[in-house]
């Protein structure tokens, strides 16, 4: 079956006999036939993103629509090109090359985009980092990527500990002052003064493009390594669940400091050549809302804790909003409540569409189709081209409704090629042999629908972010009052979880609700704000097995008052 004939019947219509149809016949071969490098063999995917539009005519068309509370702007995928191409040739003329990491650390702005597609032009690997991050979860990041270069402001400039990154050549300053003999340029300066026709670097698809750090539940966040062949994934997921069309206006609300807004708040529209609002600031109802009808919003792209923040903010600030244009709205990394669906329903008059994927896999994996029928509170099913299942620890497949670890049959286009300088980390995912193993349980319905359960580590996800409680704890226990912590991702109704930290205190300090405060700042302000801990609990002696390690799982249990478990590992 051709590929034009699939996406008719991927997106028209609601039925599961066009699923089944798609399901069966895919071939991801034929994807590859949408780009340019078909015929060349070589490939780079800022220019599939950008400069394919503008070759193919389509250069006046808006990709870019961007605003925040200060600041309203437009480009076309022509000053994209010109843009990014600049960007690209700044980089050169710092020396920059194929493979070296340039990292990103900066609030959302257009400038962001240029740097980031610029990156990828001359072939170098992009690490977008999350602008909330404090000065320990930026070191972190540019100590293991080596990274050579930074693109940053002068405010963020005072959390990057440049001086004792050994690795960091140049830093890219968006609105400050050029050093240069220190190192340090001014963006718009070196901007002004570049070439906008740029001498891309072709690569291979297997040469790195993008590094995503995420959490696991021990060590440090790791360094997720996507190649350029993603974009087959990003292309076709854009088509099919995103159910982009030229015309579309397309919002995706994620930060591009995470992997959702890499992947899909700039692969996926632009692959498709749809025009891509951006909107930076902080989380509000009312603008959201407005950014929703000012821009004449198509197709949404969310999460279910912002969902809820919206249905906590009630029915008048939806009701003021002109949302007639809205077609198609989606969520993702979290699970999302039938509460939600139902919710969505009445105020959008639309579905929800939920999906899965993970830093990892690069791209979505299991899906709500538009032409599916939704069962609210499920993931939905595999995208075509995957095979998804759930396995026991020895990898065997369970039949419908048990629940074990959800696994995808290896490999896929977009599933991450290494984590960086960690062989052993990147292995552990692949355990069992032929499949990817997620960390997730979930369970099959009997018409092959997934339902997600949680996770089987002890990653935190509190308002879709992924916090590891490891580097959580090590933080805590830098502080001087703290002997040891546990922490614990805590149900929660509007952030799905909360982060809990139980502390014992050294000797000499007193509990107090001061102290709390203290202490919750001290990681705020040494990691990040998302990673702090809605709660402190101060407890004498936390528990642990024999050997010494901290049994989060009992913590978790005392918490929820569940049953501990088998404690035959527990120190007296
Ligand atoms: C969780 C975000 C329930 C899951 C793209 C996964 C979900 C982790 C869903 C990945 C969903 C993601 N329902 N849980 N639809 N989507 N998750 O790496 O635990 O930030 O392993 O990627 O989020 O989070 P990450």
């Amino acid at each position: 079956m051709k590929t034009t004939e699939l996406i008719d019947i991927m997106t028209k219509g609601h039925n599961m006999e066009s699923y089944d149809r798609a399901y069966a016949s895919y071939q991801w071969e034929e994807v590859e036939k949408s780009f340019s490098w078909y015929e060349t063999g070589k490939v780079n995917a800022a220019y599939e993103a950008i400069d394919r539009h503008v070759e193919s005519g389509r250069g006046d068309h808006t990709a870019l629509l961007y605003s925040d509370p200060n600041r309203t702007d437009q480009y076309t995928f022509r000053e994209m090109k010109e843009e990014s191409d600049k960007f690209g040739n700044l980089l050169k003329k710092l020396g920059i090359n194929k493979g070296e990491r340039v990292f990103i650390f900066m609030p959302r702005s257009p400038e962001l985009y240029f740097s980031f597609l610029g990156i990828l032009k001359v072939g170098a690997i992009a690490g977008p980092l999350f602008e909330a991050f404090m000065e320990g979860a930026v070191r972190d990041r540019l100590e293991d990527s080596e990274a050579v270069a930074l693109v940053t402001t002068p405010t963020l400039l005072s959390r990057v500990p440049y001086k004792e990154l050994s690795a960091l050549k140049h830093i890219i300053l968006v609105g400050g002052e050029a050093d240069e003999q220190n190192g340090f340029y001014s963006f718009e300066k070196e901007m002004a003064s570049a070439s906008s026709e740029l001498d891309i670097e072709w690569v291979d698809r297997e040469d790195g493009m993008l590094m995503h750090y995420t959490s696991g539940s021990t060590g440090k966040p790791k360094g997720v390594f996507h190649v350029h062949n993603a974009m087959l994934q990003h292309y076709q997921t854009g088509k099919w669940v995103l159910d982009l069309k030229e015309d579309d206006i397309y919002w995706c609300t994620a930060d591009p400091g995470w992997v959702t807004g890499t992947a899909y708040g700039i692969f996926a529209p632009w692959l498709n050549g749809v025009t891509n609002v951006i909107r930076g600031g902080r989380f509000s109802p009312e603008d959201w809302y407005q950014t929703l009808e000012k821009n004449g919003v198509t197709v949404w792209y969310s999460a279910p804790t912002a969902f809820r923040m919206l249905m906590g903010a009630g029915e008048a600030p939806v009701k003021q909003a002109d949302l007639s244009k809205l077609r198609h709205v989606l969520s993702v990394g979290e699970p999302l409540n039938p509460e939600v669906v139902r919710w969505g329903m009445k105020v959008f008059n639309k579905r929800i569409h939920d999906n899965w994927w993970m830093t990892e896999t690069g791209g979505i994996l299991i899906t709500n189709y538009p032409a599916m029928e939704i069962k609210p509170g499920s993931m939905g099913k595999p995208f075509p081209g995957i095979e998804a299942a759930i396995i026991d620890d020895q990898g065997n497949e369970l039949p419908p409704m048990q629940m074990g670890n959800l696994a995808i049959r290896t490999p896929w286009p977009s599933l991450m090629r290494k984590i960086w300088k960690n062989e052993g980390k990147f292995d552990e995912y692949f355990r069992i042999k032929g499949w990817y193993i997620s960390g997730d349980s979930a369970y099959q319905d009997e018409d092959g629908y997934f339902w997600f359960q949680g996770r089987i580590d002890d990653v935190i996800n509190t308002s879709g972010e992924r916090v590891g409680p490891f580097e959580v704890e090590s933080k805590l226990v830098e502080h001087p009052a703290v002997a040891e912590a546990g922490v614990i991702g805590k149900p929660d109704p509007v952030r799905g979880e909360i982060i809990k930290a139980f502390i014992s205190l050294r000797k000499g300090h007193g509990a107090s609700d001061n102290l709390k405060e203290e202490i919750r700042s001290f990681v705020k302000e040494g990691l990040a704000a998302h990673a702090a801990p809605r709660e402190i609990e101060f407890i004498d002696r936390l528990p642990k097995t024999r050997s010494g390690k901290i049994m989060r799982r009992v913590l978790k249990a005392w918490e929820l008052d569940l049953p501990t478990g088998d404690l035959s590992t527990m120190e007296d």
